[in-house]
């Protein structure tokens, strides 16, 4: 992995740096504010400078543009908080719900959103071209939505859905409980072998798209496809594109695997 990519999986280490950096920051500007005159800073507005230092030293640091927002919102939203004077567990359970549902945003650099109703269209059209019923597996299915979506269209095909978040895993589990044509997996798309699949569909994000890419072509039967939404595989162009203009779900992208021998 080069430095970008690096840089890309890790940005919270940035993130934490502009923190820390602007609590100093405000730490030493306090202090001499005191040292040097009667000012003093009420804690919103020290809480408004250090989100606006935090803010401004990871733009510095090269941060994408929402987490500028996420820096700057941070400490005074605390301070709001605090005033509300909500009982500790409360926050102890946001954090643990949050941690549950976005369990691959840190480490994967994966977070949670849902194909819209037109790449659920446009697969189920796909799918209905296609001879054979599918077996189809969505590599973090979330919820389940589009998997269940798509399972109860094509009755004869067989629907896999493969999650690692525990939160989501468990409601997609509920959910496909009565579909017997579709299961989830509790399991990471990386330990789960594509060659049983005709079909593998996934909705993830730029940074595991090369490695997905290296493991796809090692596991999966010629013939087979590939299916991204929006995120395209560096240096390889896919077989097929069908636009889907819903807000960032710009397109699907198709990779019949076997190269151009089998097309
Ligand atoms: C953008 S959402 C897509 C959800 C669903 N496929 C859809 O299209 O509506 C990506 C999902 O992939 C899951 N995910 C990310 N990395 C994963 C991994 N290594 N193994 C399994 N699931 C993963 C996330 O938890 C998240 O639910």
């Amino acid at each position: 992995m080069n430095e970008n990519q690096e840089a890309l999986r890790r940005p919270w280490r940035r993130v934490l740096l502009a923190q820390g950096l602007a609590v100093v920051a405000l730490l030493a500007a306090v202090y001499l504010l005191a040292l040097l005159s009667p000012l003093r800073l009420s804690l919103w507005l020290a809480a408004l400078l250090q989100g606006a230092l935090a803010a401004a030293i990871g733009w510095r640091l090269g941060l994408s543009r929402w987490w500028l927002w996420i820096n700057l919102a941070f400490l005074p939203a605390l301070w709001l908080l605090q005033q509300a004077a909500l009982p500790g567990w409360l926050y102890l359970l946001g954090f643990a719900l949050l941690l549950l549902v976005n369990w691959n945003s840190l480490g994967e650099r994966v977070p949670l959103y849902l194909s819209g109703r037109r790449a659920r269209q446009q697969l189920g059209e796909w799918l209905a071209a296609r001879e054979q019923p599918a077996h189809f597996v969505d590599l973090g299915c979330g919820a389940a939505g589009t998997l269940l979506h798509l399972a109860r269209r094509f009755p004869r095909g067989r629907f896999i859905g493969v999650e690692s978040a525990p939160l989501l895993f468990l409601l997609a589990w509920l959910r496909c409980l009565s579909q017997g044509n579709c299961s989830i997996r509790y399991q990471s798309l990386w330990h789960t072998q594509l060659a049983p699949f005709d079909a593998v569909y996934c909705f993830l994000s730029p940074v595991p798209m090369p490695r997905l890419w290296a493991k796809a072509c090692s596991e999966m039967a010629p013939g087979s496809w590939l299916i991204s939404n929006s995120f395209a595989i560096p240096g390889v162009a896919p077989d097929a594109r069908c636009e889907l203009g819903e807000g960032r779900q710009t397109e699907l992208l198709f990779w019949q695997m076997g190269g151009a021998d089998i097309r």
